[in-house]
């Protein structure tokens, strides 16, 4: 072998693609089980209160409906720290769509029958279900993330705010948003005595089985979880959701493999989501742009049984080099449905509103927006004071400049018309966190020179099977058609999950350990495979101990541009330009989609997406993706992605940063940057939808002369 490395790099094809293409990957409720059962689950038709009464018979008198369970019979569960995973163990309702019931049938047809007989009576109780920035509830959380500070305060913000010679001080929101991946929650559950075997659509098979070894009192080796192939999740599956322990229970109970599918209508309640956010920026600067004191202050919400907390304001702990700085999160809990992760929690939303700001600086200074990011570019990780292990923002708004052809743009606003469109471009900066999780893996070499290697990864549509063979088998010195990388399964070494863009590091560390020392071992043995084969297995718990302290971040740099029709408010995004600086690149190919797969998300968060609380109701209106409105094909423009080559010893063998998320942070900003350029009109609450920037656009037309 050549000491070049001709793996890492490649852009390979996904492994499995044939099989995904031809419709022979399996997904959680395609295996073929004898005996099968099917659960449809009854959600709670009031946002709060008691059930009084649950009335089956209509149900029962289906003979193929096998059961009925509620709180009144379903089995008792353990406790976990996830409130919302104790399905049917309580007459309480916490939120509108919680499962109330769960009909089991022979058939999905009886099932779908039964849950539709069953008559849940309810004692309803008030609801209160609308943020606002003064809500009463409003509390400071103990922290916003594992480990992260809720506040923080650097210098003295208000007194340099009020002395700046430029202040600006507004309020951006974010609306609830909705994951919807293709494939919805799913699983299909079968007990073997204490055995469990689940078919289960997650982002981590590992975490799901202790969770359901939790919640069942039984060991972890008792329970498998299998997650071969997983149809999308963008961090909804990040966690065990309840679809897979009502299945579990279910099958229990019925003594019989039970598949449940979430209908689409029902995943807005009990998948988590992104939660809406209120946030207030306050920037003092001098008339140059140079910002001294920077305010981010947060509110959003989180249900009765609890949730994440969007820790938005946490992106102006990295951003920008600001001495005076104030960062807060405030949350109220509503009865709800619980929040969770969506694709870069925080990091989004954040993104939108510190960008946007960004943005409304740079006007009020004169200055252009890139050259006002370059200003403002920190030394030293700002909020932590340690230095980045590699920072490239500027190189990526520099590289974009050139691609987008910044320089051509007219700096003035809504100067640019075609017929009755109105053209702009806006740029953004992205950013997110380089994580890794302890994993474990093994490889194993056969006396006929191939090799296996295993680990609890879960390829959930991004590649990871297809990075982790080309690390295992660029480790190894061996063709890649000589290792076969096996994942999508709890059985496996146990590994963390694919969320918070972390897979690709947390899973490849250790599969590069193993690998690595596999091949010397073989080389120390004259490369003569002991007939009963070797095996090595690595943990990079140690390895991550020892790493020195670094700010760890991917950056880069968005650009858009829209033009806006005058006579109908309608935005269309005509160009998007995506740069980023993140570690090296292990496969173009994979990552340029994800790339560009977050980018899209992001021009969908800035013009189509978003659920709307009924406050009647008290759940969200959208409930398909006819009202749901992911970006269509005729959406979404030409994307390009480039990324600028960033060498960075700090970060895991491989020398990569995490690529999931960071292509949606920024995106939105961009986008809405790129509006207020086309027409003058600042949207700060999204999405942008004609009904919003059509009243101020008409009123702009009346203002006008011609
Ligand atoms: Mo991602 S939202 O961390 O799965």
């Amino acid at each position: 072998m050549t000491t070049t490395r001709p793996l890492l790099g490649s852009p390979m094809t996904r492994l499995e693609g044939r099989e995904k293409v031809t419709g022979t990957a399996r997904y959680a409720v395609d295996y073929p089980v004898d005996r099968v059962a099917y659960a449809w689950p009854v959600p709670a038709a009031v946002a709060r209160g008691e059930i009084t009464a649950v009335d089956a018979t209509a149900a029962l008198a289906d003979p193929a409906v096998l059961a009925v369970l509620s709180y009144e019979n379903a089995p008792r569960l353990h406790d976990t720290d996830d409130r919302t995973l104790a399905v049917l163990q309580s007459p309480h309702i916490a939120h509108r769509g919680q499962f109330a019931a769960l009909a089991v049938a022979t058939s999905l047809e009886a099932a779908r029958g039964a849950a539709a007989a069953i008559r849940v009576a309810y004692a309803p109780e008030p609801h209160d279900v609308i943020l606002t920035r003064d809500h009463p509830g409003l509390y400071k959380p103990d922290e916003v993330d594992e480990g992260m500070p809720t506040d923080r305060e650097h210098g003295d913000f208000d007194t340099v705010y009020a002395r700046a010679q430029v202040r600006l001080d507004a309020v951006y929101e974010t609306p609830p948003l909705h994951n919807h991946p293709l494939e919805p929650h799913a699983a299909t559950a079968m007990w073997d005595g204490d055995d469990l075997t689940v078919y289960d659509s997650n982002q981590g098979a590992t975490a799901v089985q202790h969770v359901l070894a939790e919640l069942f009192g039984l060991a972890t080796g008792k329970i498998h979880v299998i997650n071969e192939h997983v149809g999308g999740g963008f961090g909804s599956k990040g966690t065990a959701r309840p679809h897979v322990v009502l299945a579990a229970m279910a099958a229990r109970v019925v003594r019989r493999p039970v598949k449940l599918a979430l209908p689409r209508n029902q995943l807005a309640a009990v998948t988590g989501h992104r939660s809406p956010t209120i946030q207030r920026i306050r920037i003092g600067a001098d008339t140059e742009g140079h910002v001294q004191a920077l305010a981010h202050e947060v509110t959003t919400q989180i249900s009765a049984l609890d949730g994440f907390v969007e820790p938005a304001a946490v992106v102006s702990r990295v951003m920008y080099a600001a001495p005076n700085s104030r960062t807060t999160h405030r949350v109220t809990r509503l009865d709800v449905p619980t929040p969770s992760w969506m694709r870069a929690p925080g990091e989004c939303p954040g993104m939108f509103a510190l960008e946007s700001a960004m943005d409304e600086l740079a006007i009020a200074c004169g200055v252009d927006p890139i050259e006002l990011r370059v200003r403002n570019e920190p030394t030293v990780e700002p909020d932590s004071g340690l230095p980045f292990s590699s920072r490239h923002l500027v190189e990526c708004l520099r590289e974009g400049t050139r691609r987008f052809g910044w320089h051509d743009r007219d700096p003035r606003i809504a100067g640019k018309h075609e017929g009755r469109l109105l053209i702009g471009s806006g740029v953004a900066a992205s950013t997110y966190p380089v994580y890794v999780m302890a994993s474990h893996a093994e490889a194993h070499a056969g006396p006929d020179g191939s090799y296996e290697v295993h680990v609890s990864a879960s390829d959930i549509g991004t590649g990871a099977r297809t990075v982790l063979t080309q690390i295992a088998a660029d480790a190894l010195g061996v063709p890649l058609d000589r290792v076969r990388v096996r994942v999508g399964s709890s059985d496996l070494p146990p590994a963390s999950v694919a969320g918070a863009s972390s897979g690709t590091a947390s899973w490849g560390w250790p599969v590069h350990k193993a690998c690595t020392e596999l091949r010397q071992r073989l080389e120390a043995l004259g490369h003569s495979v002991p007939e009963q084969g070797l095996t090595v297995a690595a943990d990079i718990a140690e390895d991550l101990d020892d790493r020195e302290d670094y700010a760890r971040h991917a950056f880069g740099a968005q650009f858009a541009e829209v033009q806006v029709d005058t006579v109908t408010g309608e935005t269309r995004v005509r160009r998007l330009l995506g740069v980023f600086a993140a570690g090296r690149i292990l496969n173009p190919r994979t990552a340029r989609s994800q790339f560009i797969g977050g980018m899209t998300m992001g021009l969908g968060m800035a013009l189509l997406e978003g659920s709307t609380m009924d406050p009647a109701f008290g759940d969200y209106a959208e409930r398909d993706l006819a009202s749901y409105h992911v970006p269509a094909c005729a959406d979404v423009p030409e994307i390009d992605v480039h990324w600028i080559e960033e060498e960075d010893p700090q970060l895991n063998p491989m020398g990569s940063k995490g690529i999931g998320e960071i292509g949606i942070v920024g995106t939105a900003a961009a986008i809405a940057n790129a509006v207020h350029h086309a027409t003058g009109v600042r949207i700060r609450a999204l999405p942008i939808h004609p009904a919003v920037l059509m009243p101020p656009l008409a009123g702009a037309r009346q203002a006008s002369p011609s």
